[in-house]
């Protein structure tokens, strides 16, 4: 049997995407393995976000190129962000090619390598779906389902980010019908999955393209605006907020919700009122918001002040007690001064994040910041990443510290290989704790005894101890 491996770099849409085409290849009677050196088909599922995954790439590609002169049968696809950005010039690069796909072309992978196994010239595939926008759904295998699942609602981004390539190796916006994406959920979690995180760009832009799913107070207009809604109406018509009610109203087996990235633009009033009226929504928001200066927020063209994101963050922390924030921060902007990076210090402080991905820019092609020059020199950003680092550190123990003591509900994934359990808290701190009975897939009340560097150490008590701090919803330990 033909077998393939997906190699992935990137964001949890890459790995969503990695999995959709595992999945359309095993129905076509590919064999996936974990190993290059074992397959007949290598797939590199790409990121372009900084130009160092892309050299990453580049450097993998010419690992690969040289295995391909020792096994000339060796079919090597690139798919994700690069290939979209480079498309036919990617195969001109690197000779030893034999596809390029964009992500909107995963479902073709079958007939595309077909072709390929047939002796066919190397293609390139790279059109968005604009017109008939395809989101494959994730089918549990055999197995059941991970305790922990993505559900795309959207993809693409119509923000524009004056830093970000995304726009460009993603395309416009475009939404799923709500009824099919409580159909996955609902799928998902009768094959035992616990949590569900919904994927977008900029996820709580979410539009319903179908007629009147979410309901008569978010009744569709004409369909004419269905994948570019006009930008006066789009700021009030999110209708995110809707979309998790109806999850929650139509799948009550699901234990938890997330999703993963909002934009603070849309962090509404109802989406914060459906954060304090869902107990399935996790006590957690990993909420971008890129710098703590409002000069190079203007600069980066993130249509929000620090005024603004403090607002509404304070708002969600008002609605909902023990809410947590992590965030993405980009160091050394064009022009982003000592002073600015100071604001974003303080902002970092203010807020109390618990979790940050930290970025140095990387000047990419196609965005408007390139107009903007690269002034940050390399030591200074390397330098104001790391005070960032220490920073968050700081914030993270004094927060990792303070759980010490309490009882906190814990999804559990599975053993590490210390033999020991690992969960995340509807705060998404991880937990490792001992027990000898299956637990994977559960969620279970554990009590936490120590704080470790990026993680808590903890107990399976009989029960929750009495006096301290008890789980919003309390959940009954159930059986897989
Ligand atoms: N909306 C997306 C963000 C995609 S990019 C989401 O789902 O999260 C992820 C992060 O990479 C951004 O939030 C930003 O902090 C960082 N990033 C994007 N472009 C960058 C660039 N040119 N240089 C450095 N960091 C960048
Ligand atoms: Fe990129 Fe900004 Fe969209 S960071 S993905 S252009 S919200």
């Amino acid at each position: 049997m033909t077998r393939f491996v997906v190699v992935t770099f990137g964001c949890q849409m890459n790995e969503h995407d990695s999995e959709r085409m595992a999945e359309v290849l095993r129905d076509a009677g590919y064999e996936r393995t974990d190993r290059p050196s074992a397959a007949d088909i290598v797939i590199v599922n790409t990121c372009s976000v900084r130009d160092k995954a892309e050299q990453k790439l580049l450097s993998e590609l010419g690992r690969l190129s040289k295995l391909k002169r020792t096994r000339p049968d060796l079919a090597l696809v690139v798919a994700g962000c690069v290939a979209q950005q480079h498309g036919k010039r990617l195969l001109a690069r690197v000779p030893a090619l034999d596809l390029v796909v964009g992500p909107d072309h995963i479902a073709e992978l079958p007939e595309l390598l077909r072709q390929i196994e047939l002796g066919g010239p190397p293609q390139a595939h790279t059109g968005f779906d604009l017109d008939e926008p395809r989101f494959l759904s994730a089918r549990p295998g055999r197995a059941g389902a991970a305790p922990s699942a993505y559900v795309t609602v959207m993809k693409g981004c119509n923000e524009r980010c004056s830093f970000c390539i995304v726009p460009h190796t993603r395309g416009p916006e475009r939404y799923r019908p709500s009824r099919e994406i409580v159909d996955e959920v609902a799928r998902l979690v009768s094959a035992g999955t616990r949590e569900i995180t919904l994927l977008g760009q900029t996820v709580n832009s979410y539009v319903d393209p179908g007629a009147g799913q979410l309901g008569a107070a978010s009744a569709e207009p004409a369909s004419g605006w269905r994948h570019h809604p006009p930008s006066q109406a789009r700021r009030d018509q999110s209708q995110f907020a809707e979309l998790l009610r109806l999850i929650a109203r139509e799948v009550p087996g699901l234990w938890r919700l997330r999703y993963a990235s909002p934009h603070p633009r849309y962090l509404t009033a109802p989406l914060i009122v459906a954060h304090a009226e869902l107990p399935v929504l996790a006590r957690h928001v990993h909420l971008p918001v890129q710098s703590g200066s409002d000069r190079v927020l203007r600069r980066m063209i993130r249509r929000h002040s620090v005024a603004e994101y403090l607002e509404r963050t304070d708002a969600l922390r008002a609605a909902v007690a023990d809410l947590s924030l992590s965030t993405d921060i980009i160091v050394g902007f064009p022009g982003e001064t000592r002073a600015d990076f100071q604001k974003t210090l303080r902002l970092v402080e203010r807020v109390g994040f618990t979790g940050l991905f930290g970025f140095k820019y990387s000047p990419r092609p196609c965005t408007p910041a390139l107009r903007l020059g690269d002034d940050v020199a390399e030591e200074e950003k390397s330098a104001r990443l790391a005070e960032l680092f220490g920073l968050v550190e700081s914030l993270r123990q004094k927060h990792l510290g303070q759980c010490v003591g309490t009882t906190q509900l814990v999804l559990v994934e599975g053993r590490g290989r210390n033999g020991r359990y690992t969960g995340r808290t509807e705060r998404n701190e991880i937990v490792h704790f001992d027990a000898d009975e299956p637990l994977a897939g559960q969620i279970v009340p554990v009590t936490i005894v120590r704080a470790f560097k990026n993680s808590l150490d903890a107990e399976l008590p009989g029960s929750p101890r009495r006096g301290q701090s008890t789980p919003r919803h309390a959940l009954p330990v159930l059986p897989c």
